[in-house]
Order: structure tokens, then sequence, then C-alpha cells
């Protein structure tokens, strides 16, 4: 028999798959579980082309990296605006499903810690949250292990002149990224030498990504703070307060502290 949308899609497993907690339903938890759905889906197209950009830059494949940075950012914008069909919902609706939710919380998506990995952002400590889910911990603590996008961002800016200094470049995998002169500094020279446009392009493509993770940052806390105010979140923390830690806190610090010499 041939193949069919539902059967290559797997459609069945798919919609089997929204399964409220509150009875009787409340009309708002099929939202809320939707777009948690959705946004997983999403880290997971993210993961896939971060992990292809990762090979593109090693590789010293501009154009393939420009395309795939040209993805994740729509993707990103994209992430940034269902927040807006989520503010639909009133705190009350929001309250008359919370309870069912118990101690579940964002705070284990373990694909979001997996994002933030392995864009440079490690924070050991916000693997807890994610212990009781052992197949996704394993996935984080092997992020935390591994090389991110800004190493492989190093390997490219190499093969394009840049000095990366030795400490930098043998700097533990577990560690954040830490900004650089010596990066911004070969940054700054491609952006301004008029001869590497195509480079410039790249740079301002991730910049953008990175700009549209600090919008969802912000867009989240927004959300948070109208839907629960200064409750404390179902994950234990301080809910808006402890969100707010992470604000305009970029991925790529060097792109952003060259813009006012340019
Ligand atoms: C009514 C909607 C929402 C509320 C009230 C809410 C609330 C919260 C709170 C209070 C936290 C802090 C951790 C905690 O104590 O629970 C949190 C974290 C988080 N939420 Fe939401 N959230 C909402 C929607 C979403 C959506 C749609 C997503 C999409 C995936 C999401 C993803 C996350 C993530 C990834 C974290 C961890 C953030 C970090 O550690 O920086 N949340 N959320």
């Amino acid at each position: 028999m041939a193949l069919t949308y539902g059967k290559y899609l797997e459609i069945d497993k798919l919609l089997d798959l929204q399964n409220p907690q509150s009875s009787p339903a409340e009309h708002d938890e099929m939202l809320f579980i939707v777009i948690h759905q959705t946004y997983e889906l999403w880290f997971k197209l993210v993961l896939h082309e971060l992990e292809k950009v990762c090979r593109d830059f090693s590789a010293n494949d501009l154009f393939a990296a420009i395309h795939t940075w040209k993805r994740l950012r729509t993707v990103m914008k994209t992430l940034v605006g269902q927040l807006d069909i989520l503010e639909t919902m009133t705190p009350m609706s929001f309250t008359s499903f919370r309870d069912r939710l118990e101690t579940s919380s964002g705070f284990q998506s373990a694909q979001f810690r997996e994002v933030e990995f392995l864009l440079g952002f490690k924070r050991p400590e916000m693997m807890k949250p994610c212990e009781g889910d052992a197949a996704g911990h394993a996935k984080i603590a092997a992020r935390l292990k591994s090389r991110t996008v800004i190493d492989h961002f190093y390997d490219f800016l190499e093969h394009r002149g840049v000095e990366i200094p030795h400490d930098l470049r043998d700097k533990p995998v577990e560690q954040p990224t830490r900004p650089s002169d010596a990066a911004q500094e070969g940054i700054y020279q491609l952006y301004r030498s008029g001869a590497h446009n195509d480079v410039v392009i790249l740079f301002e493509l991730m910049t953008d990504f990175d700009e549209g993770l600090q919008e969802w940052r912000y867009r989240h806390v927004k959300v948070v703070e109208r839907t629960i105010g200064q409750k404390h979140g179902t994950g234990g923390s301080l809910g808006v307060e402890f969100l707010k830690r992470s604000l305009f806190q970029p991925v790529f610090p060097d792109l952003w502290a060259i813009r006012h010499r340019l």
C-alpha cells in the first residue's frame, strides 16, 4: 500500500499525546499542552541545526553556515511569536489547572538545557531539575562534556586568519563561554576590512539569533509575570525573580562587545 501522509508523519501517535490532567478537562489545558509540545519539537530542530552548524564551522564552509543560521534565526522568531498565543490564557484560567502540574516545570526541559549547553551557556547546577528524567539527564551530561558552537566558531575564525589564544582553545569543555579580546579584535578586523562582507552576513545572522534567544527569555518572563505574578514556580524557583537573572545575557558576547567600534 502506498505511503500516506498520516503514516509517514505518524499522525495517530502524535495526536494521541495530548492528555489533560484536569478532570473534567479545563478548556485551556489543551492549549498549554500543545504549545509546550510544539516548543519541544522546535527545540529538537534547533539542536539538529546547531549540530550541523558546528560541522560547517569546522569545515570552513561559510555558505552552509550562513544558510543554517538563516534557518535558526527564523525558527527563533517563531519561538518568540508563539508566546502571543499563550498570552490569550488568563491567570484565572491557568489557576484552574495549575495544581495538576504538581512540580513539573519548564525547568525540567532537557532539550532547552541541551540548547543552552551546546551554545556554550553551561550552568551544571541547572542539570539538577532534570534528575528525574534519566535519558534527558544523560543527554545534557553529554553536552556538558562536548565542544560548543563557540568552540567550532573559533575553528572557523582561525580558518579566516584570526588568532585564538591557547588558553581559550584549551579551556576545559565544561566551562561556559568567556568573552575574549583576541576574538573580538579578529571579528572587528573582518567587519572593517571590506573584503569579507560574506563573513559579516554570517556575524549578523548569529547576532539575530542571539537577540532572538534574549527576546524569548524576556517574553517568557512577561508571560510568567502576567499569568502567575510573584508566585513561586511549580519547579520550586522564585519564579519571575529567578528568570530575570538570565535576561540580556548574550551567548555570543564577542559579537556584541565590538559594535560601538563599527
Ligand atoms: C503560563 C505559562 C508559563 C508559566 C506560568 C511558566 C512559568 C515558569 C516558571 C515559574 C519558571 C521557573 C522555574 C520554576 O520554578 O518552575 C519557568 C521556567 C521555564 N519555562 Fe516556563 N512558564 C510558562 C510557559 C512556558 C512555555 C510555553 C515554555 C516553552 C517551552 C516554557 C519553558 C520554560 C523553560 C525552558 C524554563 C527554564 C528557564 C531557565 O532555566 O532559564 N515555559 N517557567
